[in-house]
């Protein structure tokens, strides 16, 4: 089926997560002591931040005689992945022309990494509570269970806490992941990885390319330790391989990488993405999250540059609309990025609601919790950490209901 939502590839043995920093370490650490265990692990943090990677070290770890088999979960549409993870019977469904063993059963006394988790519909919740409980399968119009062996990784770059506090993911699902999550920090967090990662990757796509692997000088390491990384790993790897096209020499500068050795990206570059919406930002071409629609009041607001609305009153609803976008609805975090209190905020929700307007209604792009654009790094790693800390304050409980 679809290569892009499964692999099956041997992990290579070069492929041990660079870890320089005392962050990383202990990430390493903390998958060494679990590798060899039956334990699920959940692995946290934002795209690009080396997941998957981290997901077959442990596998690599683990000596586990079975296969790694990876799946999408946000590859598949539901009604694929349900068959997918959990095989069929012959004539269970219409094109159903033979009987096909699912992912647990091929990932049998091996690994299964469930790949972005936040993605997988909730009915597909329970039928996979099932199976990380009971340890059997059943499959598609199959008369019994079939018993796996199979350790489970799961991944996510949402905040499952906040998920669940929505109603989109399961409690008792969250919970059975749970069990042991390393989280990830972003590369922001940990430059002192940046060098170390930098001479990896220069490594490896310079032997991609066939050629020998230039050094990175001062300048260009400079230029990279003020760049954002909102891409993470990813980002910087992406970055390395497009500068190696374009160095010839021994040296890799500043220059080849398109930054500018006082700090940041070239600013006309930069002034352009600004303007584009958040969804459009993902540095990492690969895992883009989905655009998604805006409502019309989304659209309107990240039009602003060039369509500004002069009425005040009509200004301050698209503000308001963009920040709760920003922030998934949640009101706390929209009142803060305002910069007015939650109660103001309440009381013009409630005014608009009155006058039959909703701003509440804008879809959050999906992929992203905290938006990667147009906010400062360290306004999206704060919440990003709260969140992961599972820690959840009486007052966001309490209005979400409200
Ligand atoms: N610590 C690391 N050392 C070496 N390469 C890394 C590291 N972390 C991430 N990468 C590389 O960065 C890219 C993105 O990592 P990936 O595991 O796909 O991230 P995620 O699943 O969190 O989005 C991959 O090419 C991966 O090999
Ligand atoms: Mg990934």
């Amino acid at each position: 089926m679809s290569s892009a939502a499964v692999s099956a590839a041997p992990i290579a043995a070069s492929q041990v997560p660079v870890a320089a920093s005392p962050a990383m370490r202990e990430v390493i650490e903390a998958a060494r002591d679990v590798a060899p265990t039956l334990t699920t692990v959940l692995l946290l943090g934002e795209s690009g931040t080396g997941k998957e990677l981290l997901a077959r070290f442990l596998h690599a770890e683990s000596r586990r005689p079975g296969p790694w088999v990876a799946v999408n979960c946000a590859a598949l549409p539901a009604e694929l992945l349900e068959s997918e993870l959990f095989g069929h019977e012959k004539g269970s469904f219409t094109g159903a022309f033979e009987r096909r063993a699912g992912r647990f059963e091929q990932a049998q006394r091996g690994t299964l990494l469930l790949d972005e988790i936040s993605e997988l519909p909730l009915p597909l919740q329970a039928k996979l509570l099932r199976v990380v409980q009971e340890r059997e399968v059943d499959r598609l119009g199959g008369q019994r269970p079939v018993p796996v062996d199979v350790r489970v990784i799961a991944t996510s770059n949402l905040d499952l806490g906040e998920m669940v506090q929505r109603g989109l993911f399961r409690s008792d699902l969250y919970y059975r992941l749970n069990v042991f999550p390393i989280v990830l920090p972003p590369l922001r967090d940990r430059l002192e990885d940046l060098p170390a990662l930098a001479t990896a990757l220069i490594a490896d796509a310079s032997r991609e390319l066939g050629r020998p692997a230039p050094l990175l000088d001062e300048a260009a390491l400079a230029a990279l330790r003020v760049n954002p990384f909102r891409g993470n790993v990813r980002e910087l790897r992406n970055m390395l391989e497009r500068a190696l096209v374009r160095c010839r020499g021994p040296v890799l500068g500043a220059a080849h990488l398109g930054l500018s050795v006082g700090g940041g990206q070239a600013p006309a570059l930069h002034a352009l993405k600004e303007m584009r919406p958040p969804a459009a930002l993902s540095l990492d071409g690969r895992e883009a999250p989905t655009p998604h629609t805006p409502t019309l009041d989304g659209r309107r607001a990240l039009a602003l540059q060039g369509d500004l609305p002069l009425d005040l009153g009509e200004l301050e609803r698209l503000a308001i609309a963009e920040a709760l976008r920003r922030v998934r609805g949640n009101r706390t975090h929209a009142a803060r990025l305002l910069g007015i209190g939650l109660r103001t905020l309440r009381n013009k929700l409630r005014t608009y609601r009155e006058a039959g307007v909703n701003v509440e209604a804008a879809e959050p792009a999906a992929g992203q919790l905290w938006p990667s654009a147009s906010i400062a790094a360290d306004e999206i790693s704060q919440p990003w950490r709260g969140a992961l800390r599972a820690r959840t304050s009486q007052e966001e409980t309490s209005e979400e209901t409200s």
